[in-house]
Order: C-alpha cells, then structure tokens, then sequence
C-alpha cells in the first residue's frame, strides 16, 4: 500500500476547487492507500492572524472533510499544530536549505505581490510543509497544479539530507490529476480564496444561486455558436455533470442554443445536490465539536506514532543524539 499524504490550510471556506484539486482526491484514496490527511494551521499562521477565525477554519475543516466522506478510522486525519514535532525537523532541514531555493518560489512572489507580509514564516513556508511530508516518508503528495514547486522542493531537501548524512527519506511524487488541475473561480481565473472568486462547498442555498449566477460569461448571443473549451461556465459544469446531459450541453455551445441562464441555473441545481447529504452531515457534526476535538486528538496520536520513528532516526543521523 502506498504512502499517501496532502493537507489543507484553514485559511478560509473550503471551495470547489479545494474539493476537486485536493480532497475529492484524497477521499478516494481511502481504499486503497496508507493516507495521511490534515489540516495545515501552523502554515495559515502565516497569513491568519485572528485567533479565532484560525480556531473556526480548522474545526470546519475538519467537519468538511468529515462530512465529505473522510473516515478517520481507515486514514490518519490530524491538526499540524498538535504534532511539534514537525517543527523540529523544519529547523533540520531548514539548516540545509539553499536560500536559493526559497527565493525562486513563486508562491512566496505571488503572495508578498498581493500583500501579505514578507514574513519569515511566509519565506520558509516550503519547509515547513517538506517536514509535514518527510516526516511520514510520504510516497505520494496529491495536490492541485500551484503545490508543484512547493513538492519540488520538498524532493530537492529529501535528496540533499540523503546525500548528506546517508539514505533517510522517502523522495516523495507529487500526484496532479492534469484533468482537474485547475478549477476556474467566477471570473475564470483559478478559484482561490485569495482572489474572492470563490464558489464555497457549503453554502446556503440562496447566496449559492446568486454566486453561479454571477459566474462570467462571454456576450455571444443565444443562438450563436460558442467554444466549450474556453468557456469557465462549462469548465464548472463538467465536474458535475452525467456524461449524457453534457453530451447535450455540448451540442448546444457547438451548433447555437446555449443559453448562459439557463445552464446556470442548471449548475446551480447540480452543486445543491452534489453536497446535499454532506452539508446536513456538516451541521451534526459543527453541533458536536467534542466529538471533532476526541477525533483530532486520536488522530494526532496516531500520527504520532510515525512521527517519532522518523525523527528518531533524523535526530541521530545529524548528530543531536549524545
Ligand atoms: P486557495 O488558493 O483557495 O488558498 P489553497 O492554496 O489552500 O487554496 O489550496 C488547498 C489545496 O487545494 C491545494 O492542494 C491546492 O492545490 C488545491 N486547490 C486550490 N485551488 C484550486 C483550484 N482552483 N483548482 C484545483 N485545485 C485547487
Ligand atoms: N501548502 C499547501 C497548500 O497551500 C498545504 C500543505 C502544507 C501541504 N503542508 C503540506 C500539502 C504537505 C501537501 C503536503 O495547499
């Protein structure tokens, strides 16, 4: 069975391009993977600096995940924070990372662009997150197309320590599912929290319509042909749409007939019943944070477990051992 590893930051409201890139792919994992799933905290540190939204996004992470179908029996499910150990084994392999390396991540000249603070935290963030992933010797790390470098820098640390101080780590493979890499938000570029263009996975059902509603399209009237391929609203649709209505679909965008309206509000009736089961799940489980918290805690135990082997053999390696 394969080592399987991704988290997700509880920075905001998870959306769709959340589900698609990142938890979808893990909750399918369940079968057939050794999988390891939590929720980043100490990394949204690096942008979330109000204590109690912090506290909020994690527990709802948490029941999104719960909700969506992760079982916390067949996978390891845990917060970041309540292993430190991570945080040991980032200040190890942060004393043989090349600047260099940090310095050309786009992540960090994309966020520092948009205004979040050039904080250390925020620079090393790519560390932090290669100890979350080597701490487990993760085989494989499934993440949306923006985490490609994030994992490749994780494998250049991994292949560095090796050399340096003899075989101890799994290099780990990112796994993108090219089909899925990118889910477009309303304004057609990717969906991301950071770019309020988000369609958020639970949502009520009035404020839902009024965002797909808002989804943007182009002018061509109806009866004019239009190309699906470039077309965000279809992009949305084919994540849950049956093969036969967009079969249908396609037709209409190919030979004239598409009406944007109507198709939307068709995608509004899909996304409201694609999470339905989920959403009531969501609310019993929000009602009931002890038991939110008693899984966490069991989870981190069990994390524990694997950390610790890890950075045993890590700590004697370099020498911290006397
Ligand atoms: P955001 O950009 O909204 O802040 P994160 O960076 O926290 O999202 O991403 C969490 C996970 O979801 C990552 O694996 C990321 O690659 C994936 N992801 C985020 N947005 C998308 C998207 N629009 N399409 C596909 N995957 C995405
Ligand atoms: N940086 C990832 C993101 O923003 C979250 C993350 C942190 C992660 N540690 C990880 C993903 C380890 C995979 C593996 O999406």
């Amino acid at each position: 069975m394969k080592r399987i590893l991704s988290g997700i930051q509880p920075s905001g409201k998870l959306h769709i391009g959340n589900y698609f890139g990142m938890m979808k792919t893990m909750i399918d994992y369940m079968e057939s993977a050794d999988l390891y799933v939590f929720i980043v905290d100490l990394h949204a540190l690096t942008s979330v600096h109000d204590p109690r939204r912090l506290r909020e996004g994690t527990l709802e992470a948490a029941a999104d995940f719960l909700a969506l179908g992760l079982d916390p029996e067949r996978c390891t499910f845990w917060v970041q924070s309540d292993l430190p150990e991570v945080c040991e084994l980032t200040w190890i392999l942060s004393t043989l990372t090349p600047m260099g390396l940090l310095e050309r991540c786009h992540s960090f000249k994309d966020k520092t662009a948009k205004g979040i603070a050039a904080s250390h935290g925020l620079f090393s963030y790519p560390v932090l997150m290669a100890a979350d992933i080597l701490l487990f010797q993760s085989e494989i790390v499934p993440v949306g197309k923006d985490q490609k470098q994030h994992l490749e820098v994780a494998r250049d640390i991994a292949v560095k320590f090796n050399n340096t101080f003899g075989e101890t780590f799994v290099v780990p493979e990112p796994a993108i599912n090219e089909n899925m890499a990118t889910v477009p938000g309303l304004d057609g570029q990717k969906m991301s929290k950071s770019y309020g263009n988000t369609i958020p996975i639970f949502i009520e059902d009035k404020p839902l319509r009024k965002l797909v509603m808002s989804i943007q399209t182009d002018s061509t009237p109806v009866e004019e042909p239009k190309n699906p391929d470039t077309c965000n609203l279809y992009a949305l649709l084919k994540l849950f749409m049956g093969p036969e209505r967009l079969a249908e679909v396609h037709d209409l965008y190919v030979n004239g007939g598409a009406a944007y309206g109507h198709i939307k509000q068709e995608l509004f009736e899909l996304i409201r019943d694609y999470y339905a089961e989920a959403r009531t799940k969501r609310k019993e489980l929000l009602a009931n944070q002890d038991y939110l918290r008693e899984t966490l805690a069991r989870g981190a135990d069990k994390a524990r477990q694997k950390a610790t082997v890890t950075l045993d053999l890590v700590r004697d390696r370099v020498g911290l051992k006397y």
